[in-house]
This record gives structure tokens, C-alpha cells and sequence, in this order.
């Protein structure tokens, strides 16, 4: 099932910059998808149309079969959750539980049903010990956090989250990653981040769609996407590291490599196999 339907979409700045050129994507429900790019390929305009911040120039989004320019704006917000890049510009109120509490207590809930969303969505970011915190004290992750739970606080379907690993200490990505990923598996969110870590998205996404220019130029499961470097180097990004290792083990050293491993594990278990036998003969 599509939730979202880019078609066609071309969006033109006030200042004549065409940052997109015909972008087409269907988003099904419940995938983890990303969108993959070097700076400037277009990823942020595009996510800026998803839920209407931005209007095409030409084509439309459609979300749940209705274009969003039929849909009003408090409907498709309810829906589509979009978490920007910088924190800073997302943070309005001066406590955390105040900023949490501000998307619900716009849909004309009960004030109980605002508080019960706000500390749900504190307790999965790992932030409802820091509920009364003033946001000018908290750290670059734990801002972070508090945007991603004032979204959650909204209970969308889709969640569109703007390089969310920006900014972050290893810890930091890999646990904002986690969560993700368990929003996605577990409460069935639709998850649509912009990126240009290649490492992260063999690891966690299960679609990606390769940006550069304001196009998509490839698509599918990142196995059939990363096939090698030559490609990903045209458009300013490189294999995973441990892919690029791989890689080199295949061209230079002639291992016997069809599909390019792309995570550590993945790699690990393609070395055993082809160490194995060697191995064993030796013994
Ligand atoms: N407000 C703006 N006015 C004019 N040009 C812009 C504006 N924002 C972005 N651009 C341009 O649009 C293109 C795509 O930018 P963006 O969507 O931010 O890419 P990405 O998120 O992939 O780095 C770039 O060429 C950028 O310079
Ligand atoms: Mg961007």
C-alpha cells in the first residue's frame, strides 16, 4: 500500500535555483526509507514537500490517495511528521515538556490525553527525567531527542526526519538510529530520513533512493544499489567502508565476491565462507 506519491515533482526557488527536476518516489507503508545524496542533490527540498511546507512548482504529493493541496494543513501535520535537521530551528517553548506538548495541544485533545502523549513520547526518546529542563541547557543529542518526541507526541503514520544523525557522537547516532528502527518495526511507522551516510543505510533502512542534481537516479534494497564505487563516486558519495574493503578484496585480489557484503556482518560471514575451505586444506 502507498502512503506518499511524489509525481512528478519539480520545485523552483524564488531565486531561480532548480533544486528539483522531476522527482518521482512511492513511499509504501510501514518501509524504512532513505533518501540518500551528496549536499545540495536536493534532499531537503524534497522532504520540505512531504508535508506541504513547500508547494511543487510542478506535480504533486499525494498522501493516502487525496494531493496534499486538497488536504488542510492541520490534516496532513497529523499524518506526516517531519523532524528538521538543526534542532534550533524547530524548538519554540522554553521547557522540553512545553515544547513536547505544543503539536498535541493544538488538535483540541483533553489536557490529560496532552500530558499522557507528551510523557509516552519523552519516555521513548529517553527524555522524561530532563520533562521540566530549560531547552537552552540541553546538549546538541538532547535537543535532538526532544523535536523527535514532539513529533511522536503527534502519533503520525509517517515520520520524514532530515539527516537525524547530524551533529551526533557515535553513542548518539547509533541510539537515535535504534529508536528509529524500532518505531519502524515495532509501532509500524513509516520512516523517511534524508542522509548522506552511506554506512548507515545498509544497517538500518530497508529502501533507498539515491538523489543527485534534484533526481532520483537509482533505486531499490541498498544491496542492488551499492554495486560499486565507480557510481556512488559520480554523484559525491562512496561505498560503506567495509563494502570499499570488499570491493578492493574483489577487483585487486581476485576473491571470488558476487554481491558486495555492505555491513561488518555481512562481510564477516562472506570471509569465513571463502577462508574456510582455504583453511582447512592447510590443515
Ligand atoms: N532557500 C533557498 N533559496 C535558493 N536556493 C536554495 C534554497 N535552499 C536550497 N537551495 C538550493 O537548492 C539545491 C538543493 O538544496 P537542498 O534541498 O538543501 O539539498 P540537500 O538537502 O540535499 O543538501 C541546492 O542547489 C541549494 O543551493
Ligand atoms: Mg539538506
Amino acid at each position: 500500500m502507498i502512503t506518499l506519491k511524489v509525481e512528478g515533482l519539480r520545485y523552483k526557488y524564488p531565486d531561480g535555483t532548480k533544486a528539483l527536476n522531476g522527482v518521482n518516489i512511492d513511499v509504501i507503508k510501514g518501509e524504512f526509507l532513505a533518501i540518500l545524496g551528496a549536499n545540495g542533490s536536493g534532499k531537503t527540498t524534497l522532504l520540505k514537500h512531504l508535508n506541504g511546507l513547500l508547494k511543487p512548482t510542478f506535480g504533486s504529493i499525494i498522501l493516502d490517495g487525496k494531493r496534499l493541496s486538497e488536504l488542510k494543513p492541520s490534516e496532513v501535520f497529523r499524518k506526516v511528521g517531519m523532524v528538521f535537521q538543526d534542532p534550533n530551528d524547530q524548538l519554540l517553548a522554553p521547557t522540553v515538556e512545553e515544547d513536547v506538548a505544543f503539536g498535541p495541544a493544538n488538535l483540541n485533545l483533553k489536557y490529560e490525553e496532552i500530558m499522557n502523549r507528551v510523557m509516552n513520547a519523552l519516555e521513548l526518546v529517553e527524555m522524561k527525567k530532563y520533562a521540566k529542563k530549560t531547552i537552552n541547557f540541553l546538549s546538541y543529542g538532547q535537543r535532538k531527542r526532544t523535536c523527535i518526541a514532539g513529533i511522536l507526541a503527534m502519533e503520525p503514520e509517517v515520520l520524514v526526519l532530515d539527516e537525524p544523525t547530524s551533529g551526533l557522537d557515535p553513542d548518539g547516532v547509533k541510539s537515535v538510529m535504534k529508536l528509529l528502527k524500532d518505531l519502524n518495526r515495532k509501532r509500524g511507522i513509516t520512516i523517511i530520513i534524508a542522509t548522506n551516510s552511506v554506512d548507515l543505510v545498509p544497517v538500518y533502512t530497508t529502501r533507498v533512493v539515491i538523489m543527485d542534481k534534484g533526481k532520483i537516479i537509482k533505486e531499490g534494497t541498498p544491496e542492488s544499489v551499492f554495486t560499486d564505487s565507480r557510481m556512488l563516486e559520480d554523484v559525491k558519495l562512496e561505498l560503506p567502508q567495509i563494502a570499499q574493503l570488499m570491493e578492493v578484496l574483489r577487483n585487486k585480489d581476485k576473491f571470488p565476491i558476487n554481491e558486495l557484503p555492505l555491513t561488518i556482518e555481512k562481510a564477516r560471514r562472506e570471509l569465513i565462507n571463502l577462508i574456510k575451505p582455504v583453511t582447512l586444506t592447510v590443515n
